[in-house]
């Protein structure tokens, strides 16, 4: 079971997926990494993990769809079977979203419908939520707003700045991400309509 994954910046997600293929908790390989920013530190993880890179520069084509049926190439020719975001900053075109259609997930730091968008961990605390957490979904055309697969909650203390919590979320992501790709990998996964089960045995 081979995966892409695509981040545009830290890549602890990245690492963290990685690390669960080289001990064998992944039950899939990470064949490549597509990245946007060639300066981003997720593509020195990379590098030092010898995997290969797709790496673009937005403004040098002529449309989104463009970049993105360059990446569909690269993607069949490796036979990628599920195409993971971790830190992704961009929004998909169809192209991508119909492409790779049940084959395609997030990891979101919020527990989703709360917070989408840009700077959830910051909504949350502006908001004063007590609880938040991470969120893995299906991606679809719309902005963090494809069937949830998996969400794992992050109590918020009084006191919390956005760097504690930050923290705390990176922790839930970096266990949540690899074991729902070894879902995956397994064949457990079943989408229906918006209703995610996952037959876990
Ligand atoms: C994560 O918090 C993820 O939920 C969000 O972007 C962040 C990426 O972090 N989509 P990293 O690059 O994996 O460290």
């Amino acid at each position: 079971y081979r995966i892409a994954v695509f981040a545009s910046g830290t890549g602890s997600n990245f690492q963290s997926l990685v690390d669960a293929a080289r001990n064998g908790d992944l039950g899939a390989s990470v064949e490549l990494l597509v990245c946007d920013k060639p300066a981003a530190r997720v593509v020195q993880r990379a590098h030092d993990a010898g995997v290969e890179c797709h790496l673009f520069t937005p403004k040098n084509y002529a449309s989104r769809e463009a970049y993105e049926a360059e990446i569909i190439e690269v993607l069949e020719s490796k036979q990628i079977d599920l195409v993971v975001l971790a830190g992704y900053m961009r929004l998909l075109t169809s192209v991508m979203v119909d492409r790779y259609a049940g084959r395609l997930i997030n990891i979101h730091p919020s527990l989703l419908p709360a917070f989408a968008g840009k700077d959830a961990i910051g909504q949350a605390l502006d908001y004063g939520v007590k609880v938040t957490g991470v969120t893995v979904h299906f991606v679809d055309g719309g902005m963090d707003t494809g069937p949830i697969i998996a969400q794992h909650p992050v109590p918020v203390q009084p006191g919390d700045t956005a760097e504690m919590i930050s923290k705390a979320i990176h922790a839930a992501e970096q266990q949540l991400y690899p074991e729902v790709v070894s879902w995956f990998a397994r064949g457990l996964v079943q989408l229906n309509g918006r209703h995610v089960t996952v037959n876990k045995p």
